[in-house]
């Protein structure tokens, strides 16, 4: 072979890889979008633990609207203020816009919100409430498939708090991310805005 064609070959080749680079970078960056989650859109699998032992995942709640919210139950404030916004958004609805909306409570203290703690919890709020826990790792992956930050905060004294983004997020009927809900908003307002959602039947 002479000089001449391998530096073909080798520019061939090189041009291939440039091509397949290209492709793997745009799938990387079209993935999480596409599958609703990873850095930009909230949202995507995982795989947790609810109040009865059960491993779960979004696929259990295929068909409805999800309304999904992280906190932790020794949230002295913001937790408590968030679920008490859903619960009170949830029963402003007709009961057949509300049955299509299942409530998620998603812990990010899994070390302290053991399944029986958060049963005793959710029922405080509402009946419909979902209360979701699992390993550190499982939750730290649903964490970051939401794009919530989550931190521990230890104090001098008293248990430790957890610093946490609160956004309630509202997913599809096929797992898709529809809106967040920043913190605060008022219930009334909330529930016309899943009102909205259901009858126009957005996100399925
Ligand atoms: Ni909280």
């Amino acid at each position: 072979m002479t000089a001449n064609r391998w530096r073909k070959l080798l520019g061939g080749v090189a041009v291939v890889v440039a091509v397949i680079g290209v492709g793997v970078g745009l799938r990387l960056v079209a993935a999480p979008g596409h599958f609703g989650g990873g850095r930009d859109t909230p949202g995507g699998p995982f795989k947790l633990v609810n109040t009865a032992g059960e491993t779960v995942t979004p696929a259990r709640w295929r068909g409805r609207y999800k309304l999904v919210y992280f906190g932790y139950t020794y949230c002295p404030d913001v937790c408590p203020t968030a679920l008490g916004i859903i619960s009170r958004a949830l029963d402003r609805l007709d009961p057949s816009v509300r049955a299509r909306i299942v409530p998620v409570f998603i812990t990010v203290d899994p070390a302290r919100d053991t399944r029986k703690v958060m049963a005793e919890y959710v029922q405080h709020f509402h009946p419909a409430l979902i209360g979701l826990t699992g390993t550190e790792r499982q939750v730290r992956r649903a964490a970051e498939a939401y794009n919530v930050t989550h931190e521990k905060v230890p104090r001098e004294e008293g248990p430790y708090l957890m610093d946490h983004s609160a956004l309630t997020y509202l997913m599809g009927p096929e797992g898709a991310f529809i809106r967040q809900f920043p913190h605060g908003m008022a219930a009334k307002k909330m529930a016309a805005a899943l009102r909205a959602t259901v009858k126009q039947g957005a996100g399925s």
